[in-house]
């Protein structure tokens, strides 16, 4: 019941046939705050969250079930308390590292006729090579497991109190099965025609080995804004500002941005390589010839990623990242699984002699890391006394 949390379900809540909605809570407070005032709320981009706006005309959702899941008794004498039943249908909005250790803690109520749908940034744990080990050590078998969907969010969703946000930036959903779904055609799935119909979402199909590169894409995204914006707390823009009078060889944002995508590039493509030798992202589409490998390298370069990476800093330009937020907060943050994915890919790459015997250097992603975590605010300056030099693309 977080920000995408709130967005699905008022998404899917406006559909004609609208299907019987359950949001899932894990806090006993939640669940008293709901019980007194009962509905989601998604404001629309031109919500005054200052609080200056004339009357509040969002509507509510109530006509959807409430559920706490949890393993110990409700606090409250005044709610239902029953097992849950099997799972058909699950959307999981939580943050990036809470996401797999929550399928997994629900698994003894999912089953091949479930769907599961993941919304999170960063990549999803289910990719190759590690989402056939968990399926086969949890579910014995990939085609005994659930459908393991996965979504590219590019909506911009902002709480703004319990079961209330604001739609700020209305965008798209990309949507597809991360596994091989064992056999079932996953574009026929009741959970994936609800996401494709409700309109709110703008959600698209994509065939698998396009929503993975989808997703390492926008990975570099969140693994370069998110971080130095959370470091220096600063808006999304301020990282792309021209620095007036500024030779821009020495200007340290640049310089740090450059190594972050270096450094991505070099794993990305590395990961690419290793998984077309492999077969296990490509094996079944005709990305696999020769011209659609350089394709794929060219995708993944220094430059393509770096104009992708200028190219949508101009468009969040005014927005906060969530990564600042949880700074500011001081909240935990979902830099482990953006730039700390980027170094353990790195690591496995190298283990399984992926990398022509050389050694990838990920030294910003590690160094964005221990800044993220150690949660001292830094100036530019300062974040340029750590040691930042390009090495050759
Ligand atoms: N918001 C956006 O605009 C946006 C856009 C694109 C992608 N994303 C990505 O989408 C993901 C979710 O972001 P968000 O903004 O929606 O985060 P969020 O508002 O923090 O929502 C996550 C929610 O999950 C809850 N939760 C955690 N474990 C749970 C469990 N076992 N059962 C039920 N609820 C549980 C959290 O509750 P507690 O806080 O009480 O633990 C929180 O309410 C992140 O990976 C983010 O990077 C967000």
């Amino acid at each position: 019941m977080g920000n995408l949390g709130r967005l699905f379900a008022s998404a899917l809540a406006k559909l004609p046939e609208r299907p019987p909605l359950t949001l899932v809570v894990h806090r006993p407070d939640l669940l008293k705050q709901w019980l007194a005032v009962p509905g989601v709320v998604l404001h629309p981009p031109e919500y005054d969250a200052s609080g200056q706006s004339q009357g509040d005309s969002t509507p509510r959702i109530t006509d959807v079930d409430v559920e706490m899941w949890s393993e110990t008794p409700p606090p409250h004498t005044d709610v239902h308390a029953a097992e849950i039943s099997p799972i058909r249908n699950l959307i999981i909005a939580t943050k990036a590292q809470d996401a797999l250790p929550t399928a997994d803690w629900v698994r003894r109520y999912l089953g091949p006729d479930t769907a599961v749908a993941f919304a999170q940034n960063g990549m999803n744990k289910l990719w190759p090579p590690y989402g056939a080990i968990y399926s086969k050590a949890r579910y014995h078998d990939c085609a005994r497991s659930p459908l393991w969907l996965a979504c590219v969010v590019t909506h911009g969703v902002y709480s703004v109190g319990p079961f209330a946000s604001v739609h700020a930036s209305p965008a798209d959903v990309v949507l597809g099965a991360v596994d091989k779904a064992g056999g079932r055609d996953a574009r026929k799935a009741y959970l994936v025609n609800q996401i494709l119909a409700a309109s709110q979402l703008e959600a698209r199909w994509a065939p698998r080995h396009a929503l993975w590169l989808l997703q390492l894409e926008k990975l570099v995204v969140n693994a370069v804004i998110n971080p130095l914006t959370a470091i220096l707390r600063c808006k999304n823009g301020a990282l792309f500002a021209v620095h007036a009078g500024e030779d821009a060889v020495d200007a340290v944002l640049p310089r740090v941005i450059d190594q972050l995508l270096t450094e991505a590039s070099a794993v990305l493509r590395a990961l690419a390589q290793h998984e077309i030798r492999t077969g296990s992202i490509f094996g079944d589409s005709t990305t696999s010839d020769e011209a659609s490998a350089a394709e794929l390298a060219q995708r993944l370069s220094f430059a393509s990623l770096r104009a992708m990476v200028y190219r949508v800093g101009e468009l969040v330009k005014d927005n906060s990242s969530s990564m600042y937020q949880d700074a500011q907060a001081g909240k935990k943050t979902e830099v482990r699984d953006f730039n700390g994915w980027i170094v353990d890919m790195a690591r496995y790459l190298e283990s399984v002699a992926a990398t022509d015997s050389k050694t990838l250097d990920v030294s910003g992603h590690q160094i964005m890391v221990d800044l993220v975590e150690k949660a001292v605010p830094l100036t530019e300056e300062e974040l340029g006394e750590y040691s930042f030099s390009i090495k050759e693309a």
